[in-house]
């Protein structure tokens, strides 16, 4: 069956502004959803990169977070957390960005690369950052965290990626270091043993084949830590460092510093300035990095929130969507051809750090299952504009921020975001295709700009779906706190033979995953009938992640 969009969209406002103003008692004999598959049309195949990850120099996430070293009690293979090992492999990560963040714009990679005794002892740049950071972590003054001890460099990230089957992906340093020390750690990286001085040296640390890092970044956050450039002034950094780069047989994948959200000065600047010199400069960009993260609510505590705060934190970081359009547009003027794609390499809720962690663990709490459907509503925003997005990673892998683990000396566990990656794996590498959702808004109540209440809502069910062969997947988010979203599934041009559910929900909007509770929340699976002619209804449970799985003839 081949909807026309008119006609869907017309059927598509009829019922949604009905069940705007219609008591739910109305709908209680039939779905008050609907889901349409149009797996005729479409978008394009969804990168198995916008499963990836980030790793900085930041709190506890590369110390205790990854490398606890190889004399430690903690499971370890050659220094790296073997439990963390096992765990992201097993989610298929597509790159690991690194070393930062903020952190690789006063990074030099020398200083992380030999014999480990001999590394010299850095300050962090999150050591004196009163950015969101409780004054417990201000006054610390030693260990790691604050003093660089530069145990965990290029060769062990390089190692930790192979372990979990991830692809590196270096930042180099726009703001404090030159041209020649990028392009010095490229050839370290990527030069064959032997060929040149520092491909021997990296042979001699240990390395003796190339580590073939395609993915590089030229800086970051230019706009702010990276070096507080104009886009124009960027834009003519950029060109320089890369005016030529040995490759070494890699097909290098440059990553150009992009937005802060929603500033579209900033892309738009940055594109005119650039090709001021050519337009045969876009040839050099793989992808344009865009940063936004939809914060926190009220008192900022993860755990701590109402279920105003709820809607509100789910529905900011709805913003993802109209970012990449907004973005894709404006690079559109001049990228006519769109070569380039976007790269969403800092996505996530940020809450402040919890006053139970121990201070050295800068940003780092457990997440909920709030920040679980937002996981949800990003994943699924990058698969529906897989034509868009080539690479995807939430700020940041463990111990910090949108992290997918918790690792505190011998304690660890998988947060609620991790489970939303294992979900949505079927999705990598597969063709997203169009569909629509109809649904009733959920609405709420939000603080405007004066902290004044105001009424507010947004969709009540959306997602995404895709196809591999006869099996299509569609991931689905309910936000409404309350409710069961009772819907009818349907897959245009296609019958439905059969279909499983993985549902990650709880009644408890707060549940998550803590050290004393590591299955605190955890999807579970349900079958599902299909009825006669290939009917298929689903009852989406109140405040859920959802997976179902159809197989088609
Ligand atoms: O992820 C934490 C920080 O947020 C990163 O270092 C920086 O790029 C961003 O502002």
């Amino acid at each position: 069956m081949k909807i026309e969009r008119r006609d869907f969209l017309r059927k598509s406002l009829l019922i949604g502004s009905a069940a705007l103003i219609a008591p739910r008692a109305l709908f209680s004999q039939s779905p008050d959803a609907k889901i349409e598959i149009l797996i005729n049309e479409p978008i394009g195949t969804i990168n198995p990169n916008l499963y990836s990850h980030f790793v900085e120099h930041l709190g506890g996430v590369v110390y205790d977070g990854i490398w606890v070293g190889e004399r430690s009690k903690i499971p370890n293979i050659g220094g790296i957390r073997k439990e963390l090992v096992d765990s992201l492999a097993r989610i298929k990560p597509g790159v690991i960005r690194y070393p930062g963040g903020c952190f690789a714009d006063q990074y030099d990679w020398r200083d992380g690369v030999g014999p480990r005794d001999k590394r010299p002892t850095r300050v962090n740049f999150w050591a004196d950052t009163g950015y969101k950071a409780p004054d417990s972590y201000r006054q610390l003054n030693s260990g790691p965290q604050k003093y660089e001890p530069n145990a965990f460099g290029t060769d062990e990230f390089v190692r930790f990626c192979k372990l979990v089957g991830a692809q590196p992906y270096l930042a180099a340093n726009v703001r404090t270091r030159d041209v020649r020390v990028f392009q010095e750690w490229l050839e370290y990286c990527n030069a064959p043993g032997g060929l040149t001085t520092l491909s021997s040296e990296r042979a001699a640390n240990g390395a003796s084949n190339p580590h073939n890092v395609s993915y590089w970044g030229i800086g970051n956050e230019s706009w702010g830590c990276g070096g507080d450039f104009l886009p124009e002034e960027y834009a003519v950094e950029f060109r320089k460092f890369t005016a030529w780069l040995p490759t070494f047989g890699v097909k290098l994948q440059l990553i150009g510093s992009g937005p802060n959200g929603g500033d579209t000065g900033w892309t738009r600047r940055f594109f005119t300035k650039l090709t001021e010199k050519g337009m045969g400069q876009l040839n050099k960009l793989y992808g344009w990095a865009l940063h936004y993260y939809c914060g926190t609510t009220g008192k900022g505590i993860a755990a701590e929130f109402t279920e105003n705060e709820w809607y509100d934190l789910i529905a900011r970081s709805d913003r993802m969507e109209s970012l990449i359009k907004d973005h894709w547009q404006v690079m559109g003027e001049t990228d006519r051809d769109h070569k380039i794609k976007l790269i969403v390499d800092e996505w996530g809720a940020w809450h402040l750090q919890d006053p139970n962690v121990p201070a050295a663990y800068l940003y780092d709490y457990a997440g909920t299952l709030r920040d679980a459907l937002i996981s949800g509503v990003n994943l699924d925003t990058f698969q529906r504009h897989a034509d868009k997005v080539a690479m995807a990673n939430p700020a940041q892998l463990v111990n910090t921020i949108h992290s997918l683990f918790q690792a505190q000396e011998d304690r660890f566990t998988v947060t609620s975001n991790y489970h939303v990656f294992e979900m949505y794996m079927p999705h990598a590498g597969a063709t997203a295709v169009r569909t629509e959702f109809i649904a009733p808004q959920v609405s709420f109540t939000r603080l405007d700009a004066a902290r004044k209440e105001v009424p507010a809502n947004f969709w009540g069910l959306n997602g995404s779906a895709s196809i591999k062969g006869k099996t299509v997947t569609l991931t689905t988010v309910n936000p409404d706190a309350r409710n069961v979203r009772e819907t009818e599934i349907n897959i245009g041009g296609a019958r439905i033979l059969s279909a499983s559910a993985r549902v990650l929900s709880s009644r408890d909007i707060h549940a998550r995953n803590t050290f004393e509770d590591p299955h605190g929340l955890e999807p579970r699976d349900e079958s599902m009938n299909v009825g006669t002619g290939g009917k298929l209804v689903y009852k989406f449970a109140p405040a859920s992640v959802t997976r179902i799985q159809i197989s088609i003839a």
